[in-house]
């Protein structure tokens, strides 16, 4: 058994009725992930992370994402950026603006650590702020871990599968949400729209890579991108929601510069 097959086949802790759905899962770790990611896997999984791999949320353009399970039965996430295809030129230019990683050396694998470290960072700034956010658990190297928003390992649907149930009750939690991020953690979402919106069903917002601090110049545009979203969002389910310029002048407390 080469080195890889083992790291494969210690991640992937047979649950007899699960056989086959797990062999899935072990191959298409093997294909996607190189040896490195592979081993960072492992190392979390020592660390208690979670415990094995119960299947495959979604493969995204930079990521993918698994549900995994702990050893007292929790569902995990598991968000994994890719090394190999992954657009690290664009990352670049995106963490650069931020304050926090300004000083990123321009090399891939450095640029998708500091991006999924700056993903976990401002997870944990949005929590902490009581932002409804996956609580986050752990991140290492290009893996991160957060609580998983599902039942039974399928993820709740995305605010644009799904329209919420009280669409002025959903409006309302997502711009005070907004609003705490910016005012208490400091932070733009900076990639706010249905897609990134999980109903549970209260919306909670997730995929925070774009997540960038107020001292990024472009951070008043994000601001402004995100509530545009938001607002042509809830108006088409018949919110009386005012002009994002509005919003933002609310939310910062001066117009727009
Ligand atoms: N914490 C979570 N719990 C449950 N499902 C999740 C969680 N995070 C992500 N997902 C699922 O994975 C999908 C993709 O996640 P996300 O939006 O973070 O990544 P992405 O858009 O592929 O990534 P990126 O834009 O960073 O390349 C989500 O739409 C959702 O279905
Ligand atoms: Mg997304």
């Amino acid at each position: 058994m080469s080195e890889l097959d083992s790291l494969l086949a210690a991640l992937h802790r047979h649950k007899p009725e699960r056989l086959e759905k797990d062999a899935e899962i072990y191959k298409i770790m093997a294909r996607v992930f190189d040896s490195s990611t592979l081993l960072t896997l492992y190392r979390m999984m020592n660390r208690g992370v979670f415990e094995f791999v119960y299947g495959a949320v979604s493969t995204g353009k930079e990521a993918n994402v698994f549900c995994a399970a702990d050893q007292i039965g929790n569902f995990v996430a598991l968000k994994i950026y890719r090394i190999a295809t992954t657009d690290f030129k664009s990352m670049y230019r995106y963490l650069a603006g931020d304050p926090r990683y300004a000083r990123v050396p321009h090399e891939r694998r450095r640029i998708i650590f500091a991006w999924t470290s700056r993903e976990f960072k401002n997870l944990q700034r949005a929590y902490e702020a009581g932002v409804p956010v996956p609580r986050p658990i752990d991140c290492e190297k290009n893996v991160l871990a957060m609580e998983f928003l599902g039942e039974e390992g399928v993820p709740y649907p995305r605010m644009k599968d799904a329209a919420p149930e009280d669409p002025q009750r959903a409006y309302q939690i997502l711009l005070d949400a907004v609003a705490r991020l910016y005012r208490d953690a400091r932070l733009v979402h900076s990639d706010l729209s249905e897609y990134n919106v999980l109903l549970t069903p209260d919306p909670v917002l997730i995929d925070f890579s774009m997540g960038t601090e107020l001292g990024n110049p472009m951070s008043r545009e994000y601001l402004r991108r995100d509530l545009s979203n938001l607002v042509r969002y809830f108006r088409r389910l018949g919110v009386d929601a005012p002009p994002p310029e509005e919003l933002e002048k609310n939310i910062t407390g001066s117009e727009h510069p």
